[in-house]
């Protein structure tokens, strides 16, 4: 058995997201471009002498202990590994929470990933993916991570080549604007748009081929009608990103972060001096990051 080992937990933005249905189980079918970004936290995962699963945080603000979802997210892989639980997880944030980008979902598919290799035993992908459908709906396809088509719940995930190559990301998360995702599921009002499924092929096919023009055209994401009346500034922050006509922005999952896709980090830097003066923090990152090396 390995001491410690340090696994990373990458954030994810969706630019395509498509809410098809309400499901009689409460939650929403969905098809969704999912694509990992080099921002990540870092979960430091110890082997212990004592029983139990213990969770601490760097930041304070977060639930440590049996409230966070790598607690959950440990048991299940123990009972899958069958072996009593007795490690120690410390999360390192730098994903803001309750931003669309996954932190929580990352978290979990790292501990989900890293525990059997602290054990040193194989476990396959699919095993993986089906202890991380039941900890959280992105969870499956964080755990292996890179880009990703996902469907269902958005537990069911295809895979797909990374692009040819990485586009940068500008993150852009407005101040006092949390959100809740059960909250925001809650509050949609589905549309009907027969024109919605050609739509999403094309945006799907605009970005694996790079193209921020096209993107531009068809990308879109349902969850921001939700998010955007509660926050207008998420508008705002859009259209400043998009206004040198360099990139493509759009709301991250169901918000408040918007990314903004750039080809270079000129274009990007070029577009954040527009948001000067408001009140966002700002993350530069991009999709280098293909393959969660422990899976
Ligand atoms: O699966 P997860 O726990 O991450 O989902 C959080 C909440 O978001 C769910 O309780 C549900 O209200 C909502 N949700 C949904 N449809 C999905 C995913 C999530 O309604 N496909």
């Amino acid at each position: 058995m390995k001491k410690t080992i340090i696994v990373p937990a990458y954030a994810k933005i969706n630019p395509v997201l498509w809410v098809k249905n309400k499901r009689s189980d409460g939650y929403h079918d969905l098809q969704m471009l999912m694509q990992s970004v080099s921002l990540a936290d870092n979960i430091v995962l110890s082997a212990s002498r004592e029983e139990g699963i213990g969770v601490t945080c760097s930041d304070e603000s977060i639930p440590s202990g049996p409230d966070n979802l790598v607690y959950k997210a440990a048991l299940e892989v123990f009972e899958l590994l069958k072996i009593t639980p007795a490690v120690k997880i410390h999360i390192e944030k730098h994903i803001p929470a309750a931003a669309g980008l996954g932190g929580g979902s990352a978290d979990a598919a790292a501990v989900i990933a890293g525990i059997p290799r602290l054990y040193e035993k194989t476990v396959s992908l699919a095993d993986l993916m089906e202890v991380g459908a039941k900890v959280g709906s992105d969870v499956p396809f964080m755990i292996r991570g890179g880009l990703g088509l996902a469907f269902g719940r958005g537990e069911q995930v295809q895979f797909l080549e990374k692009l040819s190559k990485p586009l940068i990301v500008v993150l852009v998360m407005p101040i006092d604007c949390p959100v809740s995702t059960k909250w925001v599921y809650q509050n949609y009002q589905p549309s009907q748009n027969s024109s919605k499924a050609s739509t999403f092929s094309l945006a799907v096919t605009a970005y694996i081929k790079r193209d921020l023009l096209a993107l531009r055209q068809f990308a879109f994401n349902d969850l921001e009608s939700v998010t955007l009346h509660r926050y207008p500034v998420i508008q705002r922050i859009k259209e400043m990103l998009e206004k040198n006509g360099k990139g493509v922005a759009m709301m991250s999952g169901s918000g408040s972060t918007v990314f903004g896709l750039f080809y270079t980090r000129k274009d990007a830097l070029d577009a954040i001096s527009y948001l000067e003066g408001m009140p966002v923090m700002l993350e530069l990152t991009d999709t280098s990051v293909y393959q969660n090396k422990f899976v």
